[in-house]
Parts: C-alpha cells; sequence; structure tokens
C-alpha cells in the first residue's frame, strides 16, 4: 500500500503530539517530533551557557550537534550528541527560550533539512508549526489543530506533573500564549494553516475520538495500490 506524509501544525498543548504518535501507531508509520528538535538545540544553548542572539555562535553550534530520535520500550526519545535528553527539552527553561531560538532563519534551515530526509520515503506522521508549510508542503493530508487555551493550559500543566515536574498553572498559561504570540507572528516560516489543511478542534474530544476523525482523513488519501 502507497504511504503517505501526514502533516500536523497548530499552537502549543493543543494535543499535536498525542494525535500525531497514535496516528503514526495506527497506520505502522514514523513519528517525527519537529518541536524536539529545536528543543534539544535549545537546550545545547543553555547548558553550555552561549548566547543564541550571535550569529558566528549559532553556526559553530549547528555544526557541532546531532540530533536523533530512538524508540525505547515504546516511547519516542530524544537524544543530542548521543544523550538522551527526553526529559530535560521539557523543562520549563527550555520552554523559556524555545521560541526565540526557533526564530533564528539559519536553525530553521538546519532542522527543515533534517525533517524532510527523515520524509523522504513517505510513511510518516510530523507534527509542529511548519509542517505543512514549509516542511512538507506535498503533505497529503494536512490537519490544522485547534483548542481551547485554558484546556491547552491545563493539559499542559497535567502532562508536565505526570513527568514529576512541578510548574504553575498561570506560569504555564503565560508561557504558551507567549510562544502562540512569537511562534505565528516570526519573519521565518510563521505558524499559519496552509490553505489545505483541514482544521480539527479538539477542546471537545476525547484523544479516541481526535484520531478517530484524523484517522479518517488519512484513509481517504491513501492510495489503494
Ligand atoms: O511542539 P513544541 O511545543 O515542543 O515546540 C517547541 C517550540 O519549537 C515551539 O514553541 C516553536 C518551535 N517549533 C517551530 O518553530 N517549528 C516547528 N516545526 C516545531 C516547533
Amino acid at each position: 500500500m502507497k504511504r503517505i506524509i501526514v502533516a500536523i501544525d497548530g499552537y502549543s498543548s493543543c494535543g499535536k503530539s498525542t494525535l500525531a504518535k497514535a496516528l503514526a501507531k495506527t497506520l505502522h508509520y514514523a513519528y517525527l517530533d519537529s518541536g524536539a528538535m529545536y528543543r534539544a538545540v535549545t537546550l545545547y544553548f543553555l547548558d553550555n551557557q552561549l548566547d543564541y542572539n550571535d550569529p558566528e555562535v549559532v553556526e559553530e553550534v549547528l555544526q557541532h550537534i546531532e540530533i536523533h530520535f530512538e524508540r525505547i520500550d515504546g516511547q519516542n526519545r530524544t537524544f543530542l550528541n548521543g544523550v538522551d535528553i527526553e526529559r530535560a527539552i521539557r523543562e520549563m527553561r527550555v520552554s523559556e527560550h524555545v521560541s526565540p531560538v526557533s526564530t533564528i532563519s539559519t536553525v530553521r534551515r538546519a532542522m527543515v533539512r533534517q525533517q524532510q530526509a527523515m520524509g523522504k520515503r513517505r510513511g510518516i506522521v510530523a507534527d509542529g508549526r511548519d509542517i505543512g508549510t514549509v516542511v512538507f508542503p506535498d503533505a497529503e493530508l494536512k490537519i490544522f489543530l485547534v483548542a481551547d487555551p485554558e484546556v491547552r493550559t491545563s493539559r499542559r500543566h497535567l502532562e508536565l506533573a505526570a513527568k514529576g515536574i512541578d510548574a504553575d498553572w498561570h506560569e504555564v498559561q503565560r508561557n504558551l500564549l507567549e510562544r502562540d504570540h512569537i511562534d505565528s507572528t516570526r519573519a521565518d516560516s510563521p505558524l499559519r494553516q496552509a490553505d489545505d489543511a483541514v482544521i480539527i478542534d479538539n477542546t471537545l474530544l476525547s484523544e479516541e475520538q481526535q484520531l478517530e476523525k484524523a484517522l479518517a482523513l488519512a484513509k481517504e488519501r491513501i492510495p489503494a495500490a
């Protein structure tokens, strides 16, 4: 059966990764968490106390980082220079800096190149902010996921708690809204709905219900032969 590319974009914490993971699992496709790559680059700047506002430093950093994903015990884990950084990249200190880092065009070019290579053989579900518009403009299915900001905040707060990260609810909301603003107003590849994307509002949907909707859309687009 021919394999397609599914691109899922949307604001922070609207359930993109939950849907993308479930869809990838059901279709037996690879899952690409593009946000994890921007988070990994951000972590490198923070841990090495490097200034991401200095273009020469950015060029240098991009020469020294290798990001890849591994599946361990059924979980998708992000590696930076051979080290599992899955937990560290979800911390608030990374969330605080990731949007400014992802406005840098040289960073974006490097990440997009790697993401496009990962989708070369299709059979991939990718989530992010520019997947349907820039990374895979020819994706057979583009979904633009939306959800109420209060619901998004509570989901992210719960997700952090489940990972043992204790964050203040209002702090989480402030960070989400700030990232929404930076991500959608930046000059290079701002978050926007692709013209041919289908909107799914999951405010009142369960995980199963949103998967069902997305799966129906994917099946309509997977050629039979
Ligand atoms: O999906 P996430 O919250 O883990 O993404 C973290 C940040 O990375 C997000 O605020 C903006 C940036 N990002 C991006 O610029 N482009 C993408 N395709 C994915 C994420």
